[in-house]
């Protein structure tokens, strides 16, 4: 028995495999909502004999495919995707969304960068007025890391919308690695006002890899509710 929340998680990626069709190339989210995506995927390969490629956001998640039995390819070889399915941490009206609390938005936003479409599968409690309560994760790379968020803060303060600073993920004791071998720094935010323009600005730091920020890429979110509705918003 499932609990609500993954319940609601379970019933969006059900609903958006509907949406993938035999030959496809699809990206692969990560995460515990993407995770149910694969799975279902998965069962539609080997029960169905939906014949499709895959291109994982990360290495946990190639390993997950390729576990149910799911084709893996690279994304230089399927070079362009008909579809990825993400989740997201945030999601708004608008569509843009708040992605890398699990820490792969970097192949993630390249890999929905690549598809004609991008669906996000997500729990109703990530849906939000306002994009910004959820810390914006920042991927940097190591060299000089220290000098890259003390510039990234002094940008965020001169737009005014740096809360209570940023602080460098953490595994364990040790700094949290990104497959591509980088750090994330969480950017405590007050309200994002223009996420297009921060989203641009962030990026302009050199040492700045990527932001969560994902601003006119993601076309639907299938949102999965506790008590197994579904809702999709286009
Ligand atoms: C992974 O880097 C993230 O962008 C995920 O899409 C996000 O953290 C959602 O994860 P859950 O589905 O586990 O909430």
């Amino acid at each position: 028995e499932l609990s609500p929340i993954d319940k609601a998680k379970f019933v969006a990626a059900k609903r958006a495999v509907d949406f993938v069709e035999d030959g496809m190339r699809v990206g692969l989210g990560t995460g515990s909502t993407a995770a149910w995506m694969v799975r279902c995927l998965g069962e539609l390969v080997r029960e169905d004999g939906l014949r499709i490629k895959g291109v994982p956001t990360s290495s946990r998640t190639a390993e997950l495919a390729r576990d149910c039995g799911i084709t893996v390819v690279s994304l230089d070889e399927a070079r362009w995707l008909d579809l990825t399915i993400d989740g997201a941490d945030e999601f708004d009206q608008d569509l843009n969304l708040i992605k890398g609390g699990g820490g792969a938005l970097l192949q993630e936003k390249i890999v929905a960068t690549a598809s004609d479409q991008m669906i996000v599968i997500a729990d109703v409690g990530k849906e939000v007025e306002h994009l910004g309560h959820f810390p914006l994760p920042l991927e940097v790379i190591p060299f000089g890391w220290q000098t890259t968020q003390a510039l990234a803060e002094e940008m965020l303060i001169s737009m005014d919308v740096l809360g209570r600073q940023s602080s460098l993920r953490m595994n364990g004791a040790a700094p949290y690695v990104t497959d591509e071998g980088n750090y994330i720094l969480d950017l405590h935010l007050n309200r994002i006002g223009n996420a297009r323009q921060l989203a641009m600005v962030l990026n302009q730091i050199p040492g700045v890899v990527e932001n969560g920020l994902f601003i006119d890429i993601c076309d639907k979110v299938v949102v999965g509710f506790g008590d197994g509705r579904v809702e999709v918003r286009d």
